[in-house]
């Protein structure tokens, strides 16, 4: 089997990216074959800074070797390092019609705001589909608003190899793990567009602070309470042991304390789930070099791939071999 995901480096990484993503994307690095990328492409139709855009794209590579993304298992590289998919792409766009583009939601949900979209979101999904194709992944970890594009990804393919002969591998999405649902600070999922994330390697005192003033309600402290619809609770139970948890769970029930006891219990939760990243995480912080050396690397490997499968698609549709 031959993973294949990507993650777009639009802002640092909070619990929501880990616990829907990313910390799956890492339990499945010891496939056969796994290839992670930063999506610096895709990040390029929504961020115009130059510097914030190379910072997020190195930040993103530190988070993941910090979380336990492994470089000698994975494949880890930056999209753009890898320009034979851009190459594909070309290829690719001129089998797509432009139907299939403009029911695509990231394109539709803008248009219907009345914001004006450029070609690069209209024809984001093709580029995710020569990132697909490009490796011949053949399974595709990705949260439920990637299917779509996935399923673009299977249609492009499908027309290519139907016209031109067996060139692409059909892909097939592997729908994450959504019950670890992490909501926000106010209780909506947890998404950097309703600014109500916590940040994985937010400093720990900011982080503790912002925890302390989640708003909660007014339930008078000696009134039991179901701990499951609780925002607290959910959040504490992803990164509480499992005794933790239940000690927890009993406390709600039986009533008597207060928010606040919760939210420091929460903060120490939190503080201890991920010192081992934090730590990890100064260490390559320390040294960025190595990152850049291991990214370049890991280009490399991901070229060689990628331009052996151009390749079958050029030779395929009479670009090569005139
Ligand atoms: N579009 C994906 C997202 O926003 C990121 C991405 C880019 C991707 N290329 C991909 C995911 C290829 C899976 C496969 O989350």
């Amino acid at each position: 089997m031959r993973v294949l995901s990507g993650i777009q480096p639009t802002g640092r990484f909070h619990w929501g990216n880990y616990f829907g993503a990313i910390r799956q994307y890492i339990a499945l690095q010891s496939e056969d074959e796994a290839y992670y990328f930063i999506a610096n492409l895709h990040a390029l139709t929504t961020i115009r800074q130059r510097e914030e855009l190379t910072q997020l794209t190195l930040d993103s590579a530190i988070d993941l070797l910090a979380l336990g993304l492994d470089p000698e298992q994975a494949i880890l590289f930056v999209q753009s390092d890898v320009p034979e998919v851009s190459q594909l792409c070309w290829v690719l766009m001129t089998g797509t019609p432009m139907g299939l583009l403009e029911r695509c939601h990231a394109f539709k949900d803008k248009k219907a705001k009345g914001l004006s979209a450029d070609a690069g979101l209209f024809t984001y999904p093709v580029l995710m589909s020569a990132d697909i194709l490009a490796y011949d992944a053949d399974c595709v970890p990705v949260g439920e608003d990637q299917v779509q594009h996935i399923e673009v990804c299977r249609d492009l393919a499908a027309s290519f190899n139907h016209r031109y002969g067996e060139v692409f591998v059909m892909p097939k999405p592997q729908l994450l793990d959504a019950s670890a649902r992490v909501p926000g600070l106010d209780g909506e999922k947890m998404s950097k567009s309703y600014n109500n994330t916590v940040e994985l390697f937010e400093p720990v005192k900011p982080q503790r602070k912002k925890i302390m003033r989640i708003a909660t309600d007014s339930r008078p402290m000696d009134q039991p309470k179901e701990p499951d619809d609780d925002v607290l609770v959910q959040l504490y139970n992803l990164v509480a042991t499992e005794p933790q948890r239940d000690e927890m769970a009993a406390l709600y029930r039986r009533g008597g304390f207060g928010y606040g006891d919760v939210k420091k219990a929460l903060a120490d939760a939190a503080e201890a789930y991920f010192a081992d990243a934090r730590s990890s995480r100064a260490d390559w912080e320390a040294r960025p070099d190595d990152v850049r050396d291991l990214l370049a690397a890991g280009a490399k490997r991901a070229r060689q791939k990628a331009a052996e499968v151009l390749d079958r698609a050029q030779h395929a549709c009479g670009l090569t071999g005139v």
